[in-house]
């Protein structure tokens, strides 16, 4: 197995190769950044995904901790940790399925483009690993700006000749998880009922909530429109701003990653009428990123619906979420261009 470290070598190794041999189906998963605040739930989670196989956690700091920890779970995935650039193409070679959410939060007063500086660079190192290593898998970007990171993590993709605009997909699952919530808080219903798309991108007035097509169908007041609205587009800051400092939405981000993670693995199992919203090259609008529902399957995000029918409210919503996209998403681009 690669070098990096494994507590418990030789089970661990045993159960590798039984999988190996045709074992218990599943699928090799490598997070990047995972010693972090969303980093370690989402490591916890994945360990129980029974469509987990192999689980790699690496990042630049305390990953033998996080490591040790985890591997003591009594579930069926071998864990392996990498620290450091020195382990980081051990880490990534074979992975089917490679989640990022490594790099800096915001603190209160912060955007998320307040970040551009040094999450952009990060990205670009980790994803010229991914062309490397395991250039055929699925990547789930996480690291904010989403709405720069995925196109940077695109164009380091293209240059390396690798690049299937099908397996790179922005995680706004937060957003829609946040909707899901709000909008049933209002409507007095279960949240595992209700099903809110949201589309665009992910930051302030990128994200948009199209409420005109919630499941089931609802109607509200101008008023409800206004709050959902403005709350779902500022859940993060809401986060910021409670832990005062101390970091953004990481549990609650750790629960989304790994919804969105179960979703491309039972699409990569495939398993038919998976669908989730994702931010994703799109022909949905002129702009070459978007967020909308995608249908997922065993090579990615193998279809991409259009937005359906919008109210006047969410058009010219549309109108704003776009004209900000478009910078975001230049920025990105001219980051590895220039
Ligand atoms: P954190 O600071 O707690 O953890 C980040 C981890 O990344 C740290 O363990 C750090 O050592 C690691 N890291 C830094 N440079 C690295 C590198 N070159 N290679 C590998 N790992 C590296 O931050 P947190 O709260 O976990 O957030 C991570 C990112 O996720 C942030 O950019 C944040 O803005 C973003 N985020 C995205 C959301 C979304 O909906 N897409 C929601 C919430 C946060």
């Amino acid at each position: 197995h690669p070098p990096g470290f494994q507590m418990g070598e030789n089970s661990g190794l045993r159960a590798a190769n039984c999988r190996a041999k045709g074992g218990a189906p599943g699928f090799k998963v490598a997070i990047l950044g995972a010693a972090g605040g969303i980093g370690q739930p989402l490591a916890l989670l994945m360990k129980i995904n029974p469509l987990v196989s192999v689980l790699h956690l690496y990042d630049v700091v305390n990953t033998p901790g996080v490591t040790a920890d985890i591997s003591h779970m009594d579930t069926g995935a071998v864990v392996r940790g990498f620290l450091g650039p020195q382990q980081l193409d051990n880490a990534l070679s074979g992975m089917d399925l490679v989640i990022i959410p490594a790099g800096v939060p915001r603190k209160p007063g912060m955007t998320r483009d307040d970040l551009f500086n040094i999450n952009a660079g990060i990205v670009k190192t980790l994803c010229e690993g991914i062309t490397r290593c395991c250039p055929n898998a699925i990547v789930n970007l996480i690291s904010n700006p989403v709405n720069s990171t995925v196109p940077i993590a695109a164009e380091v993709f293209k240059k390396a000749g690798t690049y299937d605009p099908k397996r790179l997909l922005g995680v706004t699952m937060l957003d829609v998880v946040r909707a899901n919530t709000f909008v049933a808080e209002v409507l007095g219903l279960d949240p595992r009922e209700v099903d809110v798309p949201v589309v665009g991108g992910h930051a302030g007035v990128t994200i948009l909530p199209l409420l005109s097509q919630v499941k089931p169908p609802s109607s509200f007041t101008p008023k409800e429109i206004d709050y959902l609205t403005d709350r779902i587009q500022n859940g993060g800051t809401e986060v910021v701003e409670a832990k005062a400092g101390t970091g953004s939405a990481t549990l609650s981000m750790a629960y989304a990653a790994v919804k969105f993670a179960d979703a491309c693995l039972r699409g990569l199992r495939g398993d038919s009428g998976v669908v989730e919203c994702a931010f994703v090259a799109s022909p949905v609008t002129e702009l070459p990123f978007f967020a909308s529902k995608v249908r997922l399957g065993r090579t990615g995000a193998e279809e991409i619906y259009p937005l359906g029918p919008l109210n006047e409210y969410e058009r010219a919503g549309l109108e704003k979420a776009k004209k900000e996209l478009a910078a975001s998403i230049e920025k990105g681009v001219s980051f590895i261009r220039k």
